[in-house]
């Protein structure tokens, strides 16, 4: 089932990348089902801007690593030259998804051909998310600029995705100084954004010069106290790809402990609702970018622990997932271009509600591309 379903993928993003050409990213999500050059921030339609194009990018590296076609290759690399360029130009660049963008990007392009520029512009957005930290709160501001009054020193759990960047800037220069933000940041993050059960909070706010904790909040989800779907998603699997570079802080168990609530939440079907805290019959759209990204960390979860009953039952929990995925959500022209379907972005705000992703994409293609054992990813 996932040989076929990772074909019908890698189909599908070749049709999206044929209607958009090489050079023009679409939006954050699809719109009618089919992707759109991104329109963003005034920039000119299909620019290389907001927090999301490293995960097309990332899907065409990742196909052409699958494939081999050239088409693909030509592609990443016209996109990648625009990463560097948006590095040297700064552009867009205060917040602290430079892990997604660039990890997915330049640092795939690295690591898989060696494209020139792509290493030293990574390490420039591992710099600058460095200088995201806030010493005295441990911890790298999410959102604004640092002397942003309402994002000061504001954390939100999707934020550890992109520590994986530091970890890979650490092992390229053997300054420690990113090891170090990385644990400080994993520490407060499961300090104060995961709660007792096992279930997480969006976004935590600390005193910025003090470290005092302050408040939880939520962006995305139903309410403060609710759990938003994905933020648990990326929870799962952010603890879980962290644990591989600073083993020492238990980290997998934490993953594990985020997964086991994830999972215990899941309706029958097994596609998650936008927030964990709504009930099965309410009636509201599904997000299945939070079961493609869970999938992805059931995976890496699983890779991590020794052989056993343990490890057997986080890799079924992973089939299960996907399957139900593949059964549910997969997209297929001429009905949409997406690779997976019914995904949110921001419910309240009305943004892509049940569209393709793209990061519910390329998380499907990673799960896929794993589970078929073709693909290591670069921040490994
Ligand atoms: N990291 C932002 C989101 O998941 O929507």
């Amino acid at each position: 089932m996932t040989a076929r379903a990772l074909n019908l993928a890698l189909r599908q993003l070749d049709s999206t990348l044929a209607a958009l050409g090489p050079v023009t990213f679409p939006g954050d999500t699809s719109a009618g089902q089919h992707y759109q050059p991104r329109q963003l921030h005034g920039a000119p339609p299909g620019a290389n801007v907001g927090w999301t194009t490293g995960f097309w990018t990332g899907q065409l590296w990742l196909a052409h690593a699958l494939s081999g076609q050239p088409s693909l290759r030509a592609a990443a690399e016209h996109q990648t030259d625009s990463f560097i360029a948006r590095q040297e130009q700064g552009e867009d660049l205060e917040h602290h998804d430079l892990g997604f963008l660039y990890m997915l990007s330049c640092g795939a392009a690295h690591h898989l051909t060696g494209h020139p520029g792509a290493q030293a512009a990574t390490l420039g957005a591992a710099r600058r998310l460095l200088g995201r930290f806030l010493p005295g709160a441990g911890v790298i501001q999410s959102w604004g600029t640092l002397d942003d009054v309402a994002q000061r020193g504001r954390v939100i759990i999707d934020g550890i995705m992109n520590l994986p960047l530091l970890h890979w800037a650490a092992r390229q220069t053997g300054d420690a100084a990113f090891t170090q933000v990385a644990r400080s940041h994993l520490q407060r993050t499961r300090e104060h954004l995961v709660r007792p059960g096992g279930s997480t909070y969006h976004t935590y706010h600390f005193d910025a010069d003090t470290g005092a904790p302050l408040r939880a909040s939520t962006h995305q989800g139903l309410a403060d106290d609710s759990c938003w779907a994905r933020g648990q998603a990326w929870g799962v699997y952010g603890f879980a790809i962290n644990h591989r570079h600073v083993p020492d802080m238990g980290l997998l168990d934490e993953a594990m402990r985020l997964a086991d609530y994830f999972l215990a939440q899941l309706p029958p079907d097994r596609i998650a609702l936008w927030d964990l805290s709504l009930a099965h019959d309410s009636g509201e759209p599904r997000d299945s970018s939070a079961c493609s990204i869970a999938a992805c960390g059931l995976l890496e979860i699983a890779a991590q622990l020794p052989e056993g009953a343990q490890r057997q039952r986080y890799h079924g929990a992973a089939l299960d997932l996907l399957e139900a995925l593949v059964q549910h959500c997969a997209g297929e022209q001429p009905a949409s271009g997406g690779l997976l379907l019914h995904g949110v972005y921001h419910r309240a705000a009305n943004l892509g509600v049940d569209e393709a992703t793209l990061w519910g994409d390329y998380y499907y293609l990673e799960a896929l591309a794993r589970v078929e054992g073709h693909w290591t990813p670069a921040q490994l």
